[in-house]
């Protein structure tokens, strides 16, 4: 139901020009050449042709998403402004269609808060990125717990408010996903969304480089 939602209401958006982002992950992310980085939640596809001629030929973009809508906006606009080294995948986070140990560099923003399982997400992160690798993560967060008549309601969920955790839950699942130390790059003041009040940032951290926890 939440998937269906999801699809629906962004695939209407994705001929529009409203902002959906929360945060500046792109800005810190700073993707070498050569590498390959991945975005979860790609939406048109921005990040994801930025990122592309940042790597350069030798490295490789793959943008994930869900809404039909948003991949094939994405991928026109790959075609129409030449970039090949990139790829969209329609998956959804918390399966992620990648081989594990594939990314130097995993980015998003705006959408962890959508996904049903944040846990399984954040499992998907560590394990498709290599040992060493990073990831700069921009979201939402819940000052407190999202009641479970919204929290399980798909419109509210696709809004980009209803799914959202409190920030306390939100660093469990990065820990128990292995990630030991997490960066705050940078945080909002709460503000008020659909029936809830929550706030925006940006976080980064690594994967060990002994590739260990989870
Ligand atoms: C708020 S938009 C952000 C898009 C883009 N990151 C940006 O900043 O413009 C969220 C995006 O995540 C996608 N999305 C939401 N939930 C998802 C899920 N469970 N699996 C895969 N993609 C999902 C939506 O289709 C949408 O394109």
């Amino acid at each position: 139901m939440i998937i269906k939602e999801i699809n629906s209401r962004y695939s209407e958006l994705a001929e529009s020009d409203c902002c959906l982002s929360c945060g500046g992950a792109i800005n810190y992310a700073e993707p070498g050449t050569g590498e390959v980085c991945v975005d979860l939640g790609s939406g048109r596809g921005t990040d994801v042709l930025r990122m592309a001629e940042t790597v350069g030929e030798t490295g490789f973009v793959y943008g994930i998403d869900i809404s039909d809508g948003m991949l094939e906006k994405a991928r026109r606009n790959a075609e129409k402004f030449g970039i090949t080294n990139v790829s969209f995948v329609q998956s959804e986070l918390e399966k992620l269609a990648l081989p594990d140990k594939v990314a130097d560099l995993v980015i998003s923003n705006c959408t962890l808060n959508h996904a049903s399982d944040k846990q399984a997400v954040w499992n998907e992160i560590h394990r498709i990125l290599k040992k060493g690798g990073r990831f700069v993560i921009s979201d939402i967060y819940a000052t407190t717990a999202i009641a479970d008549e919204y929290r399980n309601d798909p419109v509210a969920v696709a809004e980009c408010w209803a799914g959202s955790v409190t920030r306390a839950e939100y660093m469990q699942h990065l820990e128990r996903a292995g990630f030991a130390t997490v960066e705050i790059i940078e945080e909002s003041a709460p503000y008020a969304k659909g029936n809830a009040e929550v706030a925006s940032f940006t976080i980064a951290g690594k994967k060990d480089s002994c590739g260990c926890g989870n």
